[in-house]
């Protein structure tokens, strides 16, 4: 048998000056390795930290040797003695940096290939070099910090839950397909042929089930999956936090949720959030931060330009206000360092376009009149568009119009959040709000027909009930998203358990009762059964440890993400299959041609 290796008696992150004096054995990578001729320093790097290694000149030549022929990340085992470090040679910026472990022998446990990148604090190499050998991207100290903070979020959650009487209940992933927005994943049946399972976009309707069975307080940490195009806050599987409970309303699920997320800020980040979350209605939010979920760690609100915009001389704003338009604006505030210049201005309205501006207009305040761009219009008018705006000297005032409110709030919004982010208006912290009062229906231009806003499932608010198929447009739904710095963190719902008004939604969203019957018989089936009244939401686990680790996408805090292509570069998945796996599933391919 082969000899064991000499197992580790401290991490590299454990031994202090009072550990002065001990024999250890330490295991890990060379992280830096320093040689002054005879003396060798090793840094070397565990999960838990660094310790420094040395090898005094006055070592064995077998010990020398074996110094010698250490290369990087080679992982190892050293035997040695604590010692405190000379006082000039202390690192305060180490944990350990008051000793170092002065060596007796060494082992080298494995060997390591050339790296195809440094492992530092953080991996500057390309995406998909990152995620090829993304095991070795995760021995990066930020990686490696961001996973074991994703588990304090994780844990923390769960200590939460586990001190309430919910319970934790896992739900199926082989599911029928039952599209909830996204496209399905499919998985084909071996043993009936032409048949598939589909994975669930999340875990909606099976909580919805479990509250039929009087489970009444459901939490789960859920895999979802959806076909869509990966995005920074997007994957096609990820991680949500997914709640139902029964006999609530509305505000018992925000309730929850802002003493649940007060909890896990206090533990994780010794933060202290607000005990109630502000509330802001769609129309507001979009009618003043152009966005169903804006950052609030800024100002930089829009408003309606209407009362000096259409007596202005410039047609787009007055053709666009008789039609019924909008017209919003921003006041840009005159920053130190920063120029409004054509150029810059031409990137802002660019940012209009991509949301459906036909252009941006600007102005600027300056002497006590407003200067540039469309200023010409408003001549004579010039004191009124100043007190108006409030614009001061050196303010740049930003116009969008479109026919479409909707359309002119969102323009301006990506102005906003553009500013927002180009001038330094981003307050360090954590601004939660709830987005409420959402439109229950959205029309789907393309296909000619009404869909849900949110999911099919979700309660009409009391007062439309009698009239949704009037004007679907109309109806506000028991809907909320809870917003964190401008990204959508969680949505849900109160939801519908009557089995009449569950068709009614489904028949306005085009889905006639023989569908519906087909696809969704179970839970109407299930809703004949005596439904409680019963609500929840879904908050996603991966966006939530990207905002705390203040990342701007959310493949930092997942340990083996898919590529913005919607690959694995790791295991270059997808992959063909065998032919025999095809037959066996009934299945053959396509060629694209
Ligand atoms: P929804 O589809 O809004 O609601 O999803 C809830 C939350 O899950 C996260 N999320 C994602 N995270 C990463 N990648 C994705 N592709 C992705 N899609 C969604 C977001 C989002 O806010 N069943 C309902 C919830 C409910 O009604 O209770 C649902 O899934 O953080």
């Amino acid at each position: 048998m082969e000899e064991a290796f000499m197992q580790r008696t401290a991490t590299c992150g454990s031994l202090r000056a009072a550990d002065e004096g001990k024999t250890v054995v330490l295991n890990g990578w060379v992280h830096r390795d320093r040689n002054h001729g005879a003396l060798h320093f090793i840094n070397l790097r565990d999960r838990y930290g660094m310790t420094q290694v040395v090898v005094d000149d006055d070592a064995s030549p077998e010990l020398q040797k074996a110094a010698g022929e250490l290369k990087l990340e080679y992982c190892i085992a050293v035997k040695g003695t604590v010692r405190r470090r000379p006082d000039d040679m202390i690192n305060p910026e180490m944990a350990t940096g008051e000793i170092e472990v002065k060596a007796e022998r060494i082992d080298v446990l494995s060997k390591c290939d050339v790296l195809p990148f440094m492992i530092d604090e953080e991996n500057n190499a390309r995406e998909d070099l990152r995620l090829k050998y993304r095991y070795l991207d995760l021995r990066c100290n930020g990686m490696q910090k961001r996973i074991a903070l994703r588990h304090e979020i994780v844990k923390a959650i769960r200590e939460y839950f586990y001190k309430t009487d919910f319970l934790e209940i896992e739900t199926p992933t082989l599911i029928r397909s039952t599209p909830e927005g996204a496209r399905d994943f499919l998985v084909p049946s071996r043993i009936y042929p032409g048949k598939f399972f589909a994975l669930p976009q999340s875990p909606q309707l099976y909580k919805q089930l479990l509250m039929v069975s009087g489970f009444d307080k459901y939490f789960q940490i859920a895999r979802c999956y959806r076909d869509e195009d990966p995005r920074g806050d997007r994957q096609l599987e990820f991680t949500q936090l997914d709640i139902e409970m029964s006999y609530v309303k509305r505000d018992d699920v925000l309730s929850l949720m802002e003493d649940l997320f007060g909890d896990v800020f206090r533990k994780v980040l010794n933060v202290e959030l607000p005990a109630h979350f502000r509330r802001l209605s769609y129309h507001d939010a979009m009618n003043t931060y152009g966005s169903d979920k804006p950052d609030l760690r800024f100002g930089l609100e829009m408003h309606d330009a209407a009362s000096f915009a259409s007596k202005s001389t410039f047609n787009a704003f007055t053709e666009t206000l008789a039609a019924g338009g909008a017209v919003k604006y921003i006041v840009a505030p005159k920053t130190e360092g920063h120029d409004y210049t054509r150029k810059y201005l031409g990137e802002l309205e660019a940012a209009a376009k991509i949301y459906g501006a036909h252009g941006m207009a600007w102005m600027k305040a300056d002497g006590g009149t407003v200067t540039g761009g469309v200023s010409k219009f408003f001549a004579g008018m010039e004191k009124e568009v100043l007190a108006e705006t409030g614009a001061k000297d050196g303010d740049v005032i930003l116009l969008v119009a479109h026919q479409d409110w909707k359309k002119c709030c969102t323009s301006m919004g990506a102005v906003r959040s553009r500013l927002g982010a180009d001038l330094g208006l981003i307050k360090p912290g954590y601004e939660f709000c709830w987005i409420i009062d959402f439109p229950l229906f959205e029309y789907n231009e393309d296909e000619g027909h009404w869909e849900a806003a949110h999911h099919m499932f979700s309660m009409p608010q009391a007062e439309y009930l009698e009239t949704l198929e009037e004007n679907p447009g109309a109806v506000k739904g028991d809907l909320y998203d809870l917003v964190l710095n401008g990204y959508e963190l969680a949505s849900g719902s109160i939801r519908i358990h009557d089995v009449e008004l569950q068709k009614r939604i489904f028949r306005i969203c085009n889905i006639p009762d023989e569908v519906s019957k087909e696809r969704f018989g179970f839970l109407l089936d299930a809703f004949r059964f005596s439904p409680p009244p019963h609500g929840g939401i879904a908050p996603g686990i991966d966006r939530l440890c990207m905002i705390v680790a203040n990342e701007q996408s959310i493949k930092e805090v997942i340990a083996f993400p898919k590529n913005t292509a919607a690959l694995s570069p790791m295991d270059d998945s997808p992959s063909p299959v065998e032919e025999k796996q095809l037959e066996e599933l009934h299945l053959s391919i396509k060629k694209p041609e």
